[in-house]
């Protein structure tokens, strides 16, 4: 349980006129990335694990994070004590899915009790499940029949989630290159509400994402989306935060016990260099954002 007083509002970029843009996931339960390969899905994915792990107790809040691109993007965060677990394969996939969905329903049974036994509102920590490359999760991908079951099985808990997961704080963030129906039903689809699409291949991809154009014409800088949430009127165009893998790096270092198994030995943990800028050193919470150039 936590405290009500915590603010959910989460920095997600830039605009052109150097405004800090917002998201409240309080108001704005669940969320679906997308746009083209290169876009910049993953990096705001991990700049968003970074972010609230470092901002939120791990009693405010956990991760469940599902990466069928095969884990090495999110590998450093599973030492954040935030992180329940990094599920790699379509089979742990479905497992991570029904723990969460578990989770929802035992709220729900527990929020009956008490409002009926003590007249109270319990406040519950929020869980999110965050899923890179969700598309791969699609039953049109099966290969077998128990397979197909498994993945059908898969969409059913999200939908749940989805529909019901506001209360009991069980949220989803989807990302897909595609949110077409064959990788994400339209009754998922629905409910994810806060849009970030990164740059569409084409106006078609566009349409699927926002339902209407104009993501296909964004400039192709890597980071760079448009902003879609039924609480703003017209969609804002944001250059995305990303962390420096250096900072992570320093993040992330004083969690990893020095004499404990791990699902990953710490040495294959490979952070890349290229993005470290100066300054990076001094490590305050500003200094986890960073946001590329305008370009223009
Ligand atoms: N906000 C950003 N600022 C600066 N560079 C970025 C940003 N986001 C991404 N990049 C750069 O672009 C590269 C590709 O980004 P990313 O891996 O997030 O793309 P993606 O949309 O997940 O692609 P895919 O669909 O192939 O997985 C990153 O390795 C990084 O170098
Ligand atoms: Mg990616």
């Amino acid at each position: 349980m936590t405290n009500t007083s915590v603010g959910w509002s989460i920095p997600i970029g830039k605009t052109r006129y150097n405004k800090t843009v917002y998201h409240n996931i309080n108001k704005i339960p669940h969320a679906k990335v997308a746009g083209a390969t290169g876009s910049g899905k993953t990096e705001f994915l991990r700049y968003l694990v970074t972010y609230m792990c470092m901002r939120y107790s791990p009693k405010q809040l956990e991760f469940i994070i599902i990466d069928l691109k095969n884990g090495v993007s999110f590998a450093p965060f599973q030492w954040f004590p935030h992180v329940r677990g990094i599920f790699k394969t379509v089979p742990e996939a479905v497992k991570a899915v029904k723990e969460a969905y578990q989770t929802m329903v035992e709220r729900l049974i527990e929020v009956e009790r008490l409002r009926a036994v003590f007249r109270r509102e319990p406040v519950y920590s929020r869980l999110i499940v965050l899923i890179d490359e969700g598309g791969e999760l699609s039953p049109a991908f099966a290969v077998t029949e128990e397979d197909k079951e498994m993945r059908k099985t898969a969409m059913h808990y999200l939908s749940s989630i989805a529909r019901i997961g506001r209360e009991p704080r069980v949220n989803i963030i989807y990302g897909t290159q595609r949110p077409d129906a064959d990788t994400l039903p339209v009754a998922i689809r629905g409910q994810l509400e806060g849009v970030f699409c990164f740059r569409t291949e084409n106006e078609l991809d566009s349409k699927i994402v926002l339902r209407h154009e104009g993501a296909e014409k964004l400039r192709w800088i890597p980071g760079r989306y448009l902003y879609k949430s039924p609480l703003v009127k017209h969609d804002i165009e944001i250059q995305s935060p990303y962390v420096p893998e250096r900072v992570l790096k320093r993040l992330i270092e004083p969690l990893i016990p020095s004499n404990t198994f791990y699902d990953i030995p710490r040495d294959e943990v490979r952070f890349k260099d290229e993005q470290m800028e100066q300054g990076d050193d001094d490590i305050g919470l500003d200094n986890v954002i960073r946001i590329g150039d305008w370009g223009e």
